[in-house]
């Protein structure tokens, strides 16, 4: 809604004027200077013409001290020790926001004084909890509201109990009555006007309401959101604004995933999931009474005002199918149900059910088989204790076998249509198979899918699952509408920011070479550079370096790449070839499977030989006698972006197994073949620092037994992130790993042989735009580069960016598959990707293609492959 009154006297009172309910926690009433930030957020919303309501909850720690209060009922020393500290804070408070009115602070702390002097009759019963709980907010609303008027910002006192009137809901207990209640709410226009007829700017609490003998109630554990929810319902707000110390939801827990992604955009629903599934950010019931009402929900950070946190409001248009987080809660029990050999017992479940009735449990899991049902309850919805489970249990046993399951925790995927996400899920339940899993469960409204493990695994199984979920694209991290920064870029200051790719600054440049030619690789040059300085710098141990020229042979490359001191490692006689035009270049010749004459001919000049097989000095010993030769094994496992891209264990065809190593050393010393070297590459595209390292000793253990070994290589396969939520390579920690075993072997020289770290990033891929077509609900945007110049979308999923380079500052908005004119239905290159509207003539640029592009280019349906050019 664009409307700005500001400045205009006559709108103050006004009914038209929206309104907005601005919600502060604990932390953010503490202090002087977070008053004096709601009090600039509130003067903002009033300059823009917004009337505004400010719930806010207790000072921090001081509902926990309340509820003490009433754990320490028997013990009045303690008591009273305890109202003394709640007093003495306040008191301070008072003082820090210099205050002059002692009256309205005074009369909190004197109920208080009566509370805790046990001056009811039911002291210590729930009643009496209530009310001293709800002093909290009592006490920090009378602070606030005398702080904001001492700024000159005219401010009223609501008391939420006047216009909450909660009702008791179906088979809830006493407990719950008093301290876990509810408040139907909907629009009331005669609240809403009654209220803009006193003022523009109130302040009230959050967590409490009456019921309808009057009497104080509160409404459980993040009542205050609740609250900020309920007045929202009743005033028809424009928005409801939860102001915490964290921007908004997240894909996942930060504190266990600093990858996790801000959820910029959700649903009603979804946000519901995510809150009730574990997200602390937002308690669950605070979304079904906006959602009712039509009221958004905005989560915002109070130190970072300006910071669009997390927005909830209805279905978001032209959103990709994605899992949006993945949250774990601890505290799980599960009671598993055995009906005692009564197959499909009419009423079974009735029976069972009745129990968690009577005892005031709900239940939130359910899983069933003909003979048994198992459900889970969940701490933050019931009062589960030893008591409470053994009294159920003796209950139960009158009608089934009962076994309690607990410490469990329930990791849970929520998104919409969950159910058409399950074929990109397979690595995520791969990664379930080893656990146990006491309990699986898709929730019927399509939104969630959730796993019951042991509380032990759960915490260290979500870092994992978020990554797998990102790549295999089941998580749409990529989508900037939905998925916003991370909180490490959010919080974790310090962090060096990724720098701008290099072809944002050479944007001009590259749409006149669009311009002249599509499809074309572009190169930079300085980024190749820059990548191999880099490395010989970061990892000074490496004695010899060599580029492996299958990512990238251009020749101009391959001559900077040689002029830094590389070598060149080849596997072809076409490689070689083209390496021995690069003067000064050593080479290495590392095949796989190659004819016995490539072998030959690399020897007649001079290349040295990397066998790894048996065969060759099987069956053509002679042809190496007296040479030297490498040696590549399988240390066991392959490692990789994509198992396509694995080069070691049983499955790949690289290496000599060890068990055959004995053999190989045999049929060496009977040809008198030397073995000068160890070689091991086991995949590429790997991330992880300690791959390197693991390789290097396995190497190094294994070449201290070969007298003649003097060289280990460990080959390539150093990784550049792809998408956002992947660290780059730590080239630092690389240098240090591999120092640190070099000291424990300084008898080896240490080689390797990267390919795509110097070059992936250096090479951009322009096409243009041909066509566009929708069809059905898709969006296709289709350009002159296909699978035929990039085969990697098609072979690995690899991700490339891809940005409309003529509309590079325009709002990426369509949602769009972006495809090439080859006939094939796997000729996508990007899918659900988001770009300005585009149209033909644009021209795409997809990034990180100089490794494996052009090298891998064919001229299938005789289309030519996208010409090269070096800036
Ligand atoms: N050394 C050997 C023996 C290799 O086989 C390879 C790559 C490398 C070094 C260099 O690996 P790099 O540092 O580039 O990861 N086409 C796939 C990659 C296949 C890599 C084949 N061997 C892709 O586009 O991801």
């Amino acid at each position: 809604m664009a409307v700005s009154l500001a400045g205009s006297p006559s709108m103050s009172n006004s009914t038209a004027a929206p309104w907005i309910v601005l919600k502060f926690g604990g932390t953010s009433v503490s202090t002087r200077a977070r008053w004096d930030k709601i009090a600039a957020i509130a003067r903002g919303r009033r300059t823009q013409g917004r009337q505004v309501l400010i719930v806010v909850s207790a000072l921090s720690g001081i509902t926990d001290q309340l509820k003490a209060l009433g754990d320490a009922q028997a013990d009045a020393a303690r008591r009273a020790e305890i109202r003394d500290q709640i007093r003495a804070r306040h008191e301070a408070m008072f003082a820090e926001l210099e205050l002059v009115d002692r009256a309205p602070l005074q009369y909190w702390l004197e109920r208080l004084d009566a509370l805790v002097a046990n001056v009811r009759a039911d002291a210590g019963g729930l009643p009496w909890q209530a009310e001293v709980l709800a002093l909290g907010e009592q006490l920090s609303s009378t602070l606030g509201v005398a702080y904001l008027n001492r700024l000159d910002l005219p401010a009223h006192w609501l008391d939420a109990r006047q216009h909450l009137l909660a009702q008791p809901m179906p088979n809830q207990n006493a407990w719950g009555r008093y301290l876990s209640a509810s408040v139907p709410t909907a629009p009331d226009a005669a609240f809403a006007q009654g209220l803009a007829a006193r003022g523009t700017l109130f302040i009230t609490q959050g967590f409490m309401a009456r019921n309808a003998a009057g009497e104080t109630v509160i409404l459980g554990r993040g009542g205050s959101d609740t609250s900020a929810s309920y007045f929202g319902a009743l005033l028809k707000a424009e928005v409801v604004e939860i102001w915490t110390d964290v921007a908004g939801m997240f894909s996942a827990n930060p504190r266990q995933v600093p990858n996790a992604r801000l959820l910029a955009r959700l649903d009603y629903e979804e946000a519901q999931e995510i809150a009730t599934t574990g997200a602390k950010v937002l308690h669950p019931r605070c979304i079904n009474p906006v959602r009712e009402a039509r009221v958004p929900l905005a989560i915002r950070d109070t130190n970072f005002p300006d910071l669009a946190g997390t927005e909830i409001g209805g279905a978001v248009p032209d959103a990709a199918r994605s899992v949006k987080a993945i949250s774990s809660r601890a505290g799980i029990t599960l009671i598993a149900m055995e009906s005692i050999g009564m197959w499909q017992q009419v009423g079974f479940l009735a029976d069972v059910f009745e129990h968690f009735k009577r005892h005031g449990l709900s239940i939130d899991l359910v899983g069933t088989s003909e003979t048994n049902v198992t459900v889970s309850l969940d701490p933050t919805e019931n009062l589960v204790n030893s008591d409470v489970l053994s009294t159920l249990c003796a209950d139960l046993v009158k009608v089934c076998r009962v076994k309690v399951i607990a410490p469990c925790a329930a990791i849970t995927l929520v998104g919409r249509g969950m159910r058409s996400l399950l074929h990109k899920l397979s690595g995520v339940l791969a990664e379930f198979g080893p656990q146990r899993v006491h309990l699986i469960s898709q929730s019927s409204n399509n939104l969630n899918l959730t796993f019951v493990v042991d509380e032990a695994i759960a915490a260290d199984m979500v870092p994992t699952l978020h990554a797998l979920l990102i790549r295999a694209e089941a998580m749409r991290v990529e989508d900037r509408a939905i998925f916003g920064p991370s909180w490490r870029e959010l919080y974790q200051s310090g962090q060096a920011e990724p720098a701008a790719p290099w072809w944002r600054a050479r944007r001009a440049d590259l749409m006149r070479l669009a311009r002249e030619a599509t499809p074309r690789y572009v190169y930079d040059l300085a980024t190749v550079r820059a990548r191999a300085q880099a490395l010989k710098r970061d990892v000074a141990c490496v004695d010899r370096w060599f580029y492996a020229i299958k990512a990238n042979a251009h020749p101009v490359l391959l001559r900077e790449i040689a002029a830094l001191g590389f070598g060149l490692e080849c596997v072809s006689p076409g490689e070689w070839e083209r390496a021995a035009g690069i003067a000064g270049a050593a080479l290495l010749f590392t095949p796989n499977f190659a004819p016995r004459k490539e072998y030959g001919d690399a020897l007649v000049r001079k290349i040295p030989v990397t066998l790894d097989n048996l065969h060759p000095l099987a069956q053509w010993g002679a042809d190496f006698s007296g040479h030297e030769i490498f040696l590549r094994l399988d240390l066991g496992t392959g490692r990789g972006h994509h198992d396509k891209v694995k080069t070691g264990g049983a499955k790949s065809k690289f290496g000599l197994a060890l068990d055959e190593l004995p053999e190989f050393l045999r049929l060496a010393a009977l040809h008198d073949v030397r073995i000068a070297g160890l070689h091991a590459h086991l995949g590429s595209g790997i991330l992880d620092v300690a791959h390197w390292k693991d390789v290097y000793v396995q190497l190094a253990s294994i070449a201290e037994k070969i007298p003649s070994v003097h060289v280990l290589n460990i080959g390539g396969g150093l990784g550049v992130p792809a998408r956002a939520d992947e660290a780059p390579l730590d080239r630092v920690a690389l240098g240090a790993a591999l120092a640190e075993v070099k000291s424990a072997y300084p008898q080896f020289e240490l080689w390797a042989e990267p390919g795509r770290y110097l070059v992936a990033d250096a090479g951009v891929l322009l096409a243009r735009v041909t066509q566009t077509k929708r069809k059905g609900e898709v969006r296709y945007v289709g350009c002159d580069a296909g699978m035929n110049s990039l085969i990697r979308p098609a072979l690995y999923e690899a991700w490339h960016e891809i940005v409309n380079l003529a509309r590079l500052d325009e709002a990426a908005t369509e949602l769009v598959q972006i495809v090439g004119p080859i006939c094939e239905s796997g000729d996508v290159l990007g899918s659900n990707r988001r770009l300005p509207p585009t149209g033909e003539g644009d021209v795409l640029l997809i990034a990180q293609a100089g490794a494996y592009g052009a090298a891998m280019a064919s001229h299938y349906n005789l289309r030519e492959p996208a010409a090269e050019v070096v800036l």
